[in-house]
């Protein structure tokens, strides 16, 4: 019905899928009093478990939440869709190579966007969270060509905010003073948490010496934030379902409403840009412009620490796009 903000979520009934799927019907991502239809997408086995997720919803009686649609066919999801959110993907088994991991997720994501190219409005807005999640995006582009590339991101979100969240636990300081950190690159180990043009009120050394210079970010800080995945399903024995839910929200809040003079993570099309190569999806600094438009932000310092950091992520996103390419 009119007003009311179409939202797909693909691998709804998974961990993330229930973390996030109240806090949308909630109004935490679209903003206060702004109405939303939920559209969850499901493989055929999971239609049951995603029932169950269904009739929570209904039993929550959120004001804002004017209809939930589930479905196992991706196409029938996205006619219409004013946002989308690809969290569905082929987990990682133990055993599995990465080639492996791409070539299942390729296929999933190559269907995905031929869907999206025939049925989505180009307006649509779309964040890939299922892993290899750079390159599922740039695979899910390849066949959406209708679709602007620019409409097309990766969530790199959660390690932003995981890194704005442990400068200021270095400084002692409240997040909101931790102003301007970067995610460079890919959403994997080879990611580059970069605290170089940081700023934190009340801190006039820079960041980078304040929170203990290159040898702790080298040996410490980017370490941490890289494995920080892995740390949190030893400690849960589950992934970090809550955190990644809550960066989603923060993804699609941002790009919808801007970020005024402040910049976040994202991962985008690469434009050459600090030197990074055309034809990948690389987690850069974006500032966003309400109504959805968005830059990367030009100009921030990068050193020689950084450029080695952020060459690595780069050569690991040209590599997985040649493995994904080669096999489609
Ligand atoms: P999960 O395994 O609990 O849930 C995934 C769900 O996707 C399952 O219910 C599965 O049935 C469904 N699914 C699989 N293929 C599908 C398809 N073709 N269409 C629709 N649904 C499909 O996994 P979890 O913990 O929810 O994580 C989901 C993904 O997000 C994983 O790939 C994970 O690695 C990734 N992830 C990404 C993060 C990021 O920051 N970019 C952070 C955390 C997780």
């Amino acid at each position: 019905s009119k007003g009311v903000v179409r939202v797909v979520v693909t691998g709804a009934a998974g961990q993330i899928g229930y973390s996030l799927v109240p806090l949308i019907a909630g109004g935490k991502m679209l903003g206060p009093g702004v109405k939303v239809e939920l559209r969850l997408v499901e493989i055929p086995p999971a239609m049951g478990a995603l029932e169950g997720v269904k009739m929570e919803l209904e039993d929550c009686a959120f004001p804002l939440l004017d209809k939930v649609v589930c479905t196992s066919d991706a196409a029938e999801a996205f006619v219409d869709v004013d946002i989308c959110i690809l969290v569905g993907a082929f987990p990682r088994k133990a055993g599995m190579e990465r080639k492996d991991l791409l070539a299942k997720n390729a296929a999933i994501f190559k269907a995905q966007g031929e869907a999206l190219n025939s049925v989505a409005s180009p307006n649509v807005k779309v964040v890939v969270v299922g892993n290899p999640a750079n390159t599922n995006a740039l695979i899910l582009s390849t066949f959406a060509p209708n679709v602007p590339k620019s409409n097309i991101t990766a969530l790199t979100r959660l390690d932003h905010n995981r890194l704005k969240a442990m400068v200021a636990l270095k400084l002692d300081k409240n997040v909101t003073y931790v102003d301007g950190a970067v995610i460079w690159g890919n959403h994997s180990a080879t990611q580059f948490p970069d605290v170089l043009n940081c700023k934190v009120d009340g801190i006039s050394d820079p960041i980078r010496e304040a929170v203990g210079g290159e040898a702790y970010l080298r040996d410490e800080l980017i370490p941490k934030i890289q494995k920080r995945g892995a740390a949190i399903i030893a400690a849960r024995g589950l992934s970090s379902a809550m955190s990644a839910a809550n960066a989603i929200c923060d993804h699609m809040n941002d790009w919808l409403h801007g970020t005024g003079d402040k910049y976040v993570s994202m991962a985008v099309f690469a434009d050459g840009s600090y030197g990074i190569s055309e034809g990948i999806v690389y987690s850069m600094p974006v500032r966003t412009m309400k109504g959805g438009s968005y830059e990367i932000v030009q100009g921030l310092t990068v050193d020689a620490f950084s450029q080695e950091y952020m060459k690595a992520t780069e050569a690991e996103l040209r590599a997985e796009r040649e493995d994904a390419l080669s096999i489609l």
